[in-house]
């Protein structure tokens, strides 16, 4: 029996499917793709790192804040928030300043200050977390009453014990 038509046949195939890979892959493949000489992140899209240096950063830091809000930052700086980044509770600069007219996010929810405050298991226990809010307000001396919030007593700014 002759075989030789048939290895030919599959050699043809083969050869066939290993170039269209390549001329595929040249056309699917990202020029700058592993362009990278030493690079060490080589197997990479090197335009994108470009492309994400350009994108506008939606968080820029308290100091950004501190050019149009000396008086809160003031009052920030000498408090115990002073750890706490302004867009942490404001939400980011970028979003400010497509609407600055319209002013930032403000929430002074008990929800908002529970976030961090609230009583979890998991936090160390030197943290001041707050259980109940009752309590918390006749612990103080305070009489409670419903829909109280917690900034009626604190600063949200500078809170001091
Ligand atoms: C270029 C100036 C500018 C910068 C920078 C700026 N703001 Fe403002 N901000 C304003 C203006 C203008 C208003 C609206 C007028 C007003 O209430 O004073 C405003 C309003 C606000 C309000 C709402 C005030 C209210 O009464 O409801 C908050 C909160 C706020 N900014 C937080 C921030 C935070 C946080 C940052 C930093 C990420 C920031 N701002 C950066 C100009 C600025
Ligand atoms: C722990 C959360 C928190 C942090 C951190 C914080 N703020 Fe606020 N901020 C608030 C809350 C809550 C209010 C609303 C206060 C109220 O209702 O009494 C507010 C109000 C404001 C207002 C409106 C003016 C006013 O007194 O109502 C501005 C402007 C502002 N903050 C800017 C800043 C800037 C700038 C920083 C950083 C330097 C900052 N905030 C940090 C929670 C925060
Ligand atoms: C993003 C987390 C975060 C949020 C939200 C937050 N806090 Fe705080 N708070 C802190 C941190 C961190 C400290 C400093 C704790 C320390 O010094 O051990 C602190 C300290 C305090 C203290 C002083 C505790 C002391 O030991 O004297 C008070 C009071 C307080 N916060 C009230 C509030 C109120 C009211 C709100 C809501 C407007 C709020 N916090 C929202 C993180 C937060
Ligand atoms: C009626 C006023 C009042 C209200 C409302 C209130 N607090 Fe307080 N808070 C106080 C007083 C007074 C102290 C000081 C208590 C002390 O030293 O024993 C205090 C202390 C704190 C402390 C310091 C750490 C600690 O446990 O002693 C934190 C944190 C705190 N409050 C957070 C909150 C949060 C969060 C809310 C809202 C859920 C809130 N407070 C509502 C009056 C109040």
């Amino acid at each position: 029996m002759n075989h030789t038509s048939h290895i030919i046949r599959f050699a043809v195939v083969l050869v066939a499917v290993i170039a269209g890979f390549f001329i595929l892959r040249g056309f699917l493949v990202p020029d700058s793709f592993g362009v990278q000489g030493d690079y060490k992140y080589g197997y990479h899209r090197g335009a994108s790192d470009a492309e994400q240096a350009a994108l506008p950063a939606l968080y820029t830091g308290s100091k950004k804040c501190a050019q149009c809000h000396a008086a809160e930052t003031a009052e920030w700086q000498a408090g115990k928030h002073a750890g706490v980044e302004c867009e942490t509770c404001h939400g980011n600069w970028q979003a400010h300043n497509n609407n600055t007219k319209d002013k930032a996010g403000k929430d002074s929810s008990i929800e908002a200050c529970l976030l961090c405050h609230g009583e979890v298991e998991a936090r160390p226990a030197d943290f001041p977390q707050i259980a109940d809010m009752k309590k918390h307000v006749e612990d103080g001396g305070g009489a409670y009453e419903k829909g109280m919030l917690c900034v009626a007593c604190h600063s949200a700014h500078s809170p001091q014990q």
